[in-house]
């Protein structure tokens, strides 16, 4: 059999920092009430002209030079993204073009929040199945581009990043096996209601491209659906839930990663939050705080980490590997 393994993983935030103090000069809103509703302290927000396909860019340069591997030995670039810099080409082809990896397969994947996963997902299959032997998966996204910064209950939530992971073929371990689902029927609660097909609002704030959500409704349906991924996940490996060595979460809320922990029976010292510093930054989320956790010395080569997202579609996923 043959497992993708990680390689190498690498991660970028853009420089300016909007703290929940600086928020609460725009919008009604304090550091109090966002801390403790979410555990958010901070994101990064991309400058004017930077774009997704530059977060992505960074962070895969940072895997690449940490995997040891050239951007010529890549057969494959997958991207989870909902804010691509185009509408096309892809950023994976950007990207792909910009570290001179030309002719290989390269797209994105839109999940939402849950980008990252479904790529990382799709990538493994590839190298499984034999079509690919050093995939670059990515997770980026500039989604405060889609805030409304006047909408209190959303603005306060989101952040700009991208994390990257290069998986190499291997014969001893790596994924062991990935998750993913997806319930169209709840579309209302978490989305962006415009868009090239539907149309755009040409008389509304940023032609009517916005984040919409029923915060406390999304609250709940991620909560179950997070608790039902991680039964199912553990389930198809024949594992118990003390057998993980690392939670590595989507940061959306600190809240809903403690729910997940608690499931676990994971204490928070074996979870890695990152939701305080980055705010949610959807695809880019899970590599950021995997690029984290593994920088830090945290992850261990030979542990076992349960990855796991859930956001707009709704779609949710999770992945089991040995680091
Ligand atoms: N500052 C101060 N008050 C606020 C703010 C704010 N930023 N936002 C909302 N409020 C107020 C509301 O107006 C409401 O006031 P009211 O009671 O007078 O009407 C009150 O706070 C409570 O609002 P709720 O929405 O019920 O607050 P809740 O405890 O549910 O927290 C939150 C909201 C943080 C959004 C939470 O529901 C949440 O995290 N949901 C999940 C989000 C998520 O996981 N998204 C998934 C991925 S995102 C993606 O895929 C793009």
């Amino acid at each position: 059999r043959i497992y993708s393994r990680i390689a190498g993983t690498g991660s970028y935030l853009p420089e300016k920092v909007l703290t929940n103090d600086d928020l609460a000069r725009v919008v009604d809103t304090s550091d109090e009430w966002i801390a403790s509703r979410t555990g958010i302290r901070q994101r990064h927000i991309a400058a004017e002209g930077e774009t997704t396909g530059d977060l992505a860019y960074h962070a895969a340069v940072r895997a690449l030079e940490a995997a040891g591997v050239d951007a010529s030995e890549i057969d494959l670039i997958v991207l989870g993204t909902t804010t691509p810099d185009l509408i096309f080409p892809s950023t994976a082809c950007l990207l792909q073009h910009r570290l001179g990896a030309n002719g290989c397969p390269a797209f994105d994947v839109n999940a939402a929040c849950s980008g990252f996963v479904y790529a990382l997902s799709v990538a493994d299959k590839f190298i499984r199945s034999g079509a690919a032997k050093t995939a670059l998966v990515v997770g980026a996204e500039t989604l405060t581009r889609m805030v409304d910064w006047s909408e209190r209950t959303t603005c306060v939530l989101f952040g700009d990043g991208a994390g990257a992971v290069v998986l190499k073929a291997d014969d001893d371990t790596g994924i062991l096996s990935t998750h993913l689902h997806a319930d169209g029927g709840k579309k209302e609660l978490l989305w962006n209601p415009v868009g090239v097909s539907v149309g755009f609002k040409e008389n509304e704030k940023n032609a009517g491209v916005r984040i919409r959500m029923t915060g406390n409704e999304v609250f709940k349906h991620a909560v179950k659906a997070l608790d039902a991924i991680v039964d199912e996940t553990l389930d198809a490996n024949g594992l118990d839930r003390h057998d993980l060595d690392w939670l590595i979460p989507h940061q959306a809320n600190l809240r809903i990663i403690e729910a997940t922990a608690k499931r676990l029976d994971m204490p928070m010292e074996r979870v890695i939050v990152t939701v305080d510093q980055h705010g949610n930054t959807s695809s880019g989320s899970v590599p950021l705080a995997l690029d984290a956790a593994i920088r830090s010395g945290k992850v261990q080569r030979g542990q076992l980490l349960l990855l796991e997202a859930f956001g707009g579609g709704f779609t949710w996923g999770s992945a089991l590997l040995r680091y």
